[in-house]
């Protein structure tokens, strides 16, 4: 085997798309593929693609496009260029890649791509290879674990799936399709895993999952552990000094994982946590399986355990039937919740699912000027977040070199960027900050000390009152 081929990856989409691209190269590196960020210098270029909604799938067919064109430049050189999908829109649509982007060599869904060795030998037997299995083995066994020089290279925050797939079935949604049943990983194989990741550096891990917080893998004992009591696990590992987790459903913030946020320090006082919708026909409609009054209530009890809390969401506007007043409904569980962020979308039908088949969808003019109101409400709240954060001090975790010579940038506790003048060598230390400015997206200060030195608070809403039905929330996120 040829220990000069090159491969590209991309990834599209959530972070479990970021996380298997690593696990890819991590398992190409021992069949003798160097990673390159530069896709025409590739042998291999993968595209690990997102279905979410339309959009995200018709930018893979666009880069397809621009695939081709690569591909006809090394072939003229002499070169041959293997175009791969893999992902959510290669489990989706299989075969139907290929017919309507014939330079694609290999369709390999997002249940399969441990088996990309053998797959790309038969590619390289000159076959178009299509791949959207489900197999039993199940891919994390199959595996390779990154080198610690790639781990190293990934920085010091670091991604490890724990469970994948969803039983959930919202009515607007593919990923139960295009991922599965859930599974969760058993805790062994992820403590070791952050064992690993910890010798090479890694301080901050964030533990992922299409529906994180059903995790219920076997601990070593042979019983189910909830993902409260695996974080307490993921706690004692040596070197991980803060923890994340992501993607949770609102049904499953259970008690031992609410106690968890009062109890573990280093866990971050900030959780994703999507609605969706604020009205609870729109709800039922999306079958979430919660109403307004128990999303609400469980953020209450999130800030009970941890009173600096923050909170962000994903939201939909524009779902079938959606009407003024369900939409006003939305706008006024984010004034009551009061966001520290969020992500919104208009509604995307997708083939296959229930909510595409439904009567009423709404018309897009409709959609975007709910859009347009969901997000200044939100960005309103998130500038009065950050607004709050002025003149505070609170740790954080820094991640890489800034733009400019001199300057460091790493995360507050609530996922903000924070820039501040220091040195590189002082990436992947937590140090205190004191934040002296603002712009739209980072936050600046300057190092005033190392952790549990004088000066050193909690954070910005350390202690403080959650406030109800504030128009504009004087505490976002708390
Ligand atoms: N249309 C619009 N948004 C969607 N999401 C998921 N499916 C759709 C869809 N069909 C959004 C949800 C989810 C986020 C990851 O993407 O808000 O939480
Ligand atoms: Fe999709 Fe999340 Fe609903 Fe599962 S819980 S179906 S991943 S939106």
């Amino acid at each position: 085997m040829s220990g000069a081929r090159k491969v590209h990856i991309r990834s599209f989409g959530c972070q479990m798309n970021v996380y298997d691209s690593h696990r890819m190269a991590d398992t190409l590196a021992g069949e003798g593929y160097a990673e390159t960020a530069a896709a025409g210098d590739a042998d291999l270029i993968i595209l690990n693609t997102c279905h979410i909604r339309e959009k995200a799938a018709e930018k893979v067919y666009s880069e397809l496009g621009r695939m081709r064109r690569l591909k006809e430049a090394a072939a003229r050189d002499g070169r041959r260029i293997v175009v791969a999908v893999a992902g959510c829109v290669a489990q989706a649509e299989g075969a139907e890649i290929i017919r309507r982007a014939p330079t694609v060599d290999l369709v390999v869904g997002s249940q399969s791509f441990q088996r990309l060795p053998a797959l790309l030998a038969r590619v390289e037997r000159g076959d178009a290879v299509v791949d959207t299995e489900f197999p039993v083995e199940g891919k994390f066994g199959a595996l390779k674990a990154p080198s610690p020089q790639a781990t190293r290279a990934r920085g010091v925050s670091a991604f490890v799936t724990v469970q994948e797939g969803c039983d959930k079935f919202c009515t607007f949604c593919v990923v139960p399709y295009t991922r599965g049943a859930e599974l969760s990983r058993p805790a062994a194989e992820i403590v070791a895993e952050v064992a690993r990741l910890a010798e090479a550096g890694v301080r901050e891990v964030t533990l992922i999952g299409q529906n994180v917080n059903a995790y219920h893998g076997v601990g070593p004992g042979g019983a189910p552990w909830t993902l409260g009591r695996l974080l307490h696990r993921v706690a004692e590992v040596p070197g991980i000094a803060r923890l994340r987790y992501t993607t949770s459903h609102p049904g499953d913030m259970e008690a031992s994982l609410i106690a968890a946020h009062r109890d573990l320090a280093g866990l971050m006082p900030h959780l994703h946590l999507p609605v969706q919708s604020g009205s609870d026909r729109i709800l039922a409609a999306m079958n979430r399986r919660h109403t307004r009054a128990q999303y609400l209530r469980t953020i209450e009890r999130l800030r009970q355990a941890r009173p600096d809390m923050a909170f962000s969401s994903d939201f939909i506007v524009g779902f079938p039937a959606e009407s003024e007043q369900d939409f006003g409904a939305t706008l006024s569980l984010i004034d009551e919740v009061g966001f520290a962020g969020a992500y919104s979308f208009k509604y995307s039908a997708r083939p296959g699912t229930p909510a595409a088949e439904l009567d009423q969808q709404v018309a897009e003019d409709v959609k975007s000027e709910r859009l347009q109101r969901l997000q200044r409400a939100i960005d309103r709240q998130q500038a009065a977040f950050n607004a709050r954060c002025l003149g505070r001090s609170f740790e954080v975790l820094f991640e890489r070199t800034g733009r400019y010579p001199g300057q460091i940038v790493g995360r507050s506790p609530y996922l903000q960027p924070v820039q501040v003048p220091g040195s590189a060598a002082s990436i992947g230390e937590i140090g205190t900050v004191t934040i002296t400015e603002l712009s739209a997206n980072s936050l600046f200060g300057s190092l005033v000390g190392k952790p549990g030195a004088p000066g050193s608070e909690r954070g910005p809403l350390a202690g403080e009152r959650p406030r109800r039905r504030d128009p504009m929330p004087a505490e976002p996120g708390g």
